[in-house]
């Protein structure tokens, strides 16, 4: 990797300047230096790149698809052998802390594996028809072409939930990453044309949403949209996209509850690795902690002796806790949402400033006696910035959590069984974890939310696989006569 570089584009097999030959530059958030320019695509690009992914449909979506599971398997095995060095790049380009960023790889590596597996199911089923001497059955068939929209806080996780089940089920693929994580987006897709990814069947086209990712959106020939990130951009979306198939994952305002009978030990690491981790940054953090007010000021003060002593740094110093936010922008949202929270009223137990180092950080923030309607416990921050909420029962808790508009990821921790099993069913959200925090998805599992997370998909699992493919129909009538359901009764 070398800062003046120049990444290109990947259209029909080759690496290509766009279409405009502007450029812009990926920073490390860490230092705030260039780690490397980019080609800017356009609207000229995302066409070529339909055109490319359109030729490329009919071929690869004859190849038998174990065949295509063994291109998968080739896949993890390169990101495996490749995972330290990539692990250290995402590290330098997003600010994750090396650990997490393994993580991150290793997500792309199990999707790859898990999705090869699927080319020898892709199940469909059978049935019995109504009438005599005829067979019904379902099979699975690929959409088309695929717009993968992704974005920058799990730059190898997001695009393989995405690309891998795409590739497996047939499709072929127009992918416009986040312009946080062009590097990452740009190493990923390295790794799928070594492995064999036939050309025109996966295309990069890095550029603005604006104009790149609502090309993609609009373009009659692209028949899927797969989006991950805000929600007014997934509203956008669904309302452009036309009649095409659309998943979206829309993010979360998550919560824990934590009982008066909870292990507080396993609460505490719990809410630290959900609040803090990825230094907020995820769909799936822990924003609110709805805590039983019998144990709440133990537990504010175990939160805040821990918090007191997260590091912040450069995450590819094993020390470091926390990195830094993903850029400026991010780094003003998290000081506008604390002064926001002062304003309503919350109590600042620590954290809420900028620290004075290089770098877009921002300290480990912790807010108590929240009520559920302020604006720090309704909106997504994509902060390290956690709300306390104290209740008085059970029912009071299971209305904190169910107070937003948000439905992706919960959790509770207690140690009564009934407790657990009512939350299971009273929480809504797509993911409910017990005595767990709301992250750590496995990929095997279906992943996505309810409410305004989502419209209903779900990533991973088999689920992931109904997002990139059509249900196929098929009745076989060997009567050797005409038979009419509905009316051949009897
Ligand atoms: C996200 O935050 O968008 O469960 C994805 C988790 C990760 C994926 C998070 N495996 O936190």
């Amino acid at each position: 990797m070398s800062s003046s570089k120049i990444y290109k584009l990947f259209i029909n097999g080759k690496w290509i300047n766009s279409e405009s030959g502007e450029t812009f530059p990926s920073i490390n958030p860490t230092n705030e230096k260039v780690i490397g320019k980019f080609q800017k695509g356009n609207e000229e690009d995302v066409d070529k790149a339909v055109e490319a992914a359109e030729k490329a449909f009919k071929k690869w979506s004859e190849v038998p698809t174990p065949k295509r599971g063994l291109i998968l398997l080739k896949i993890a095995q390169l990101l495996k052998q490749n995972k330290e060095k990539l692990a250290r790049e995402l590290t330098m380009e997003m600010g994750k802390v090396i650990e997490e960023a393994r993580g991150d790889v290793q997500e792309a590596i199990d999707m790859a594996e898990y999705m090869a597996g699927e080319g020898r199911r892709l199940f469909g089923y059978t049935t019995p028809s109504e009438l005599r001497n005829k067979f019904c059955m379902t099979i699975r068939s690929p959409v088309g072409i695929c717009g993968l929209i992704t974005p920058w806080n799990f730059p190898f996780a997001i695009p393989a939930w995405k690309i891998m089940p795409a590739l497996i089920c047939g499709n072929t693929i127009v992918f416009k990453p986040s312009s946080d994580t062009p590097l990452c987006a740009t190493r990923l897709v390295e790794i799928l044309e070594r492995a064999g990814v036939p050309k025109g069947v996966v295309n990069l086209v890095i550029g603005p949403g604006g104009s790149v990712g609502m090309s993609i959106v609009k373009h009659e020939k692209v028949r899927c949209i797969s989006f991950t990130g805000h929600k007014d951009t997934g509203k956008m979306i669904l309302k452009e996209a036309g009649l095409k198939k659309v998943g979206l994952e829309l993010g979360g305002k998550n919560g824990i509850i934590v009982m008066d009978d909870a292990d507080l030990n396993l609460a505490l690491d719990g809410v630290i690795w959900g609040g803090y981790g990825t230094t907020g940054q995820r769909c799936t953090a822990a924003s609110r902690v709805i805590v039983h007010k019998k144990i709440k000021k133990k537990f504010e003060r175990m939160l805040v002796n821990r918090i007191k002593r997260l590091k912040l740094g450069n995450g590819l110093n094993i020390k470091t806790d926390v990195g830094p936010l993903i850029n400026k922008q991010a780094q003003e949202k998290s000081a506008k949402y604390t002064e926001i929270g002062l304003n309503e009223g919350a109590k600042l137990l620590i954290g809420g400033k900028i620290p004075k180092m290089k770098g877009f950080f921002f300290k480990p923030t912790l807010f108590t006696d929240c009520s559920i309607d302020m604006r720090i416990c309704q909106e997504e921050i994509f902060g390290p910035i956690v709300s306390l909420i104290p209740v008085k029962d059970f029912e009071e808790a299971i209305e904190a959590i169910n107070s937003v508009e948000y439905g992706l990821s919960s959790s509770i921790y207690t140690n009564d069984m009934s407790k657990a099993f009512k939350a299971i069913q009273k929480i809504e959200s797509g993911i409910t974890y017990i005595n767990s925090s709301t992250i750590g998805a496995e990929i095997h599992l279906p992943f996505g939310g309810i409410k305004h997370t989502g419209i209903g998909t779900r990533e991973g699992g088999i689920e992931g696989i109904h997002e990139f493919s059509e249900t196929k129909t098929v009745y076989i009538d060997y009567s050797g006569k005409l038979q009419k359901a509905q009316i051949d009764v009897g």
